[in-house]
């Protein structure tokens, strides 16, 4: 009897943007998969996690873009993803041990993560081993020098595409905050940084490890100017109130 001896699926973070903070375990994977899978724009064949990895594929690997819609429809991203947690199948199933690229790390606010769960779902036996990158917001403490988290504080990871009201929710209970996703409504964020007392230790880094770096000091100024989509906000509870 013939069983179905399936090649691996490895989820490969692949960091913030500079091809040296790529786990070395990352590299040796990606020396050796068939096929490296990442996903695209469905507007354009590019992909920035494969321009990041691209110092650590061989020339002889093939690379292949996957296109997901910038919809907010559940239905068709589901139908999208599913697809293409297919396709990855098909691939697997001739043996071939494949990559998913993603940005930072693979299971933080990655598209890598929902195709996994149809993988997982329409190929149960199937071997899948998720390799953990740097996040953006570790980079950009390590950028800017600042601890995440110490001691017994909290740290809380909201996107920010809907602007400041979960931290406007959550605030009393956490210690710091790191806004992903701060681009849409930074105006918002940082209103809302202020009125939790945390925008004095507020800082936004944009296209952080990449050569466009910036770091924003006075957040309140990205009220003024669309921050790109690569921008983050780092923001901690100022320990001295301000008096009422
Ligand atoms: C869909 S999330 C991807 C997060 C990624 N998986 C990670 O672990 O960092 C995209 C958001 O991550 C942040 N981001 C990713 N790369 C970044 C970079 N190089 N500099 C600043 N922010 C970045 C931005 O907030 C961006 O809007």
């Amino acid at each position: 009897m013939n069983t179905l001896q399936y090649g691996t699926l490895y989820g490969i973070g692949v960091g913030p943007g500079d091809p040296d903070l790529i786990p070395l375990k990352s590299v040796n994977i990606l020396n050796r998969v068939r096929v490296i899978f990442a996903a695209s724009s469905s507007k354009n064949a590019h992909s920035q996690a494969v321009n990041i990895a691209r110092p650590h594929i061989p020339a002889t690997s093939e690379v292949r873009l996957l296109p997901f819609p910038m919809t907010k429809n559940q239905a068709e991203k589901e139908t999208c993803w599913e697809n293409h947690a297919r396709t990855v199948i098909a691939e697997m199933e001739k043996g071939h041990d494949v990559a998913f690229l993603t940005l930072g790390d693979s299971l933080t606010y990655a598209t890598y993560g929902y195709v996994l769960k149809y993988v997982l779902a329409l190929a149960p036996g199937a071997p899948v081993v998720t390799v953990p990158g740097i996040t953006a917001y570790q980079a950009a403490a390590a950028r800017v020098n600042r601890p995440l988290v110490e001691g017994e504080e909290s740290l809380l990871v909201l996107s920010g595409v809907e602007g400041g009201n979960r931290l406007r929710e959550l605030a009393a209970s956490v210690d710091n905050v790191v806004f992903m996703k701060a681009y849409r409504n930074a105006g918002d964020i940082s209103d809302a940084l202020a009125e939790k007392n945390m925008l004095e230790s507020s800082v936004a880094v944009a296209n952080c490890c990449l050569e466009n770096e910036e770091v924003i000091e006075d957040i309140r100024t990205l009220k003024a100017r669309k921050p790109g989509y690569w921008t983050l906000v780092l923001a901690k509870k100022n320990s001295h109130p301000a008096a009422e």
